[in-house]
């Protein structure tokens, strides 16, 4: 049996006559920039998230970095933020000319740490990205106190957590603005690049939109020097589909999830656990181990497909050496990019191909003596 990391092929079997309709219509009326379809997805996905503003763009990164110059944050300012997430959440935050501060994570969920972040917080601090990794939610009861009280915007970075609940209440809809990518491997992926700058707050959705086209208000009235971030009308169209099937899509990586935890119980790898109010959409379901690398080379033998989301924490990037961070600042996030895998996850993988990845696993600890590994593991638990 073959298991790839991630197949993209199937869903488009299933959806792939109403896009080339859309298609089609996009090609004969020549609206190939905006247009209905962006404009129909902005208002869906705006009622889906349970807000009142979206405002589609040409990626995640963009949408990250639209949130920040729509929330005023520029030079002399710093944002909050992890380590372990993709090196974009800082990259937007430089884009502005702020400085990202990062912050070590929770040791259980891998996402922000609530203590870490009132820790960090300065005189400088104007807002806060936490990051709901994996697809899953952070504790944004706690980080959004903390916030309050140091008159702080949040910033979502949900460019991984389409669909995901808190408390139940969506992601993208807890601070200022939230940002979620479109990049085809997403839960909710275009066919080329995507994102999307969500918002209550007219204000700010107005600045973003200018920012959007070249800081245009009117046409050709240029109030500010924008970028060009607009979304094309062939990734509306793919979105307005698969917005339709999300809450399939969610439910089947949950169910996918479960039958990893239940078929992997017992083994020498940690699960990384969900906050008490998470409702994740499981984007990546991620275990660890110490033997991460053997691992994965054997499971790529047995025509598995792996990821790590993410090896190297930015921290420690050579684009973020002037930040002058070092080895050992954030133990728990660096400790996790060693050991972290990702197992295949997408909504059409079946449970016999999880079966296989599980009893694969199993067999990788059974050849590798399950019970030295286990004791192992345990006894560095205990003296952590
Ligand atoms: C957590 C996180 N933030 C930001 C981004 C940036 O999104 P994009 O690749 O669409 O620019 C991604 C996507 O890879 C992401 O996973």
């Amino acid at each position: 049996m073959k298991v790839p990391f991630l197949d993209l092929k199937a869903q488009y079997k299933s959806i792939g006559k109403k896009i080339k309709d859309r298609f089609e219509y996009i090609f004969e009326n020549t609206a190939f920039i905006l247009g209905p379809e962006v404009e129909t997805f902005e208002k869906h996905f705006a009622e889906w998230i349970g807000v009142k503003y979206c405002l589609a763009c040409n990626s995640g990164t963009s949408a990250l970095h639209l949130a920040l110059l729509a929330n005023g944050i520029g030079k002399g300012d710093e944002v909050i933020t992890v380590p372990n997430t993709f090196i974009a959440t800082a990259e937007a935050i430089s884009y502005t000319g702020a400085k990202p501060v990062f912050v070590d994570v929770d040791p259980d969920t891998l996402l922000m740490s609530p203590k870490q972040f009132e820790g960090a917080v300065t005189p400088k601090t104007k807002a806060v990205i936490p990051v709901h990794l994996f697809g899953q939610a952070c504790d944004m009861a706690a980080i959004n106190t903390i916030a309050r009280a140091n008159n702080i915007a949040v910033i979502e970075d949900a460019c991984q957590a389409h669909g995901a609940e808190y408390a139940g209440q969506m992601l993208g809809s807890f601070g200022k603005a939230a940002a979620f990518s479109f990049y085809p491997g997403k839960n909710l992926g275009a066919y080329g690049e995507g994102g999307a700058m969500v918002t209550d707050d007219e204000q700010a959705y107005q600045r973003a939109k200018a920012f959007r086209d070249h800081g245009q208000t009117r046409k050709s009235e240029h109030t500010v020097i924008g970028y060009n971030y607009r979304m094309d009308s062939f990734q509306g169209a793919v979105l307005n589909v698969k917005l339709r099937s999300m809450k399939d899509y969610s439910n089947a990586r949950r169910r996918h999830a479960q039958q990893y935890r239940e078929q992997l119980s017992g083994l020498p790898i940690q699960l990384v656990d969900e906050e008490n109010e998470s409702k994740g959409v499981y984007h990546l379901f991620v275990i660890r181990t110490e033997h991460r690398d053997e691992m994965r080379e054997y499971l790529g033998a047995m025509d598995i497909g792996t990821g790590i989301h993410y090896p190297k924490p930015v921290h420690l990037q050579k684009a973020y050496e002037h930040l002058e961070y070092r080895r050992g600042d954030f133990p728990v996030a660096e400790k996790a990019a060693d050991e972290m895998v990702s197992l295949p996850m997408f909504p059409e993988l079946t449970e016999d191909q999880v079966r296989y990845v599980c009893s694969c696993i199993r067999n990788f600890f059974k050849n590798n003596n399950a019970d030295d590994l286990w004791i192992k593991t345990r006894e560095e638990a205990v003296t952590v």
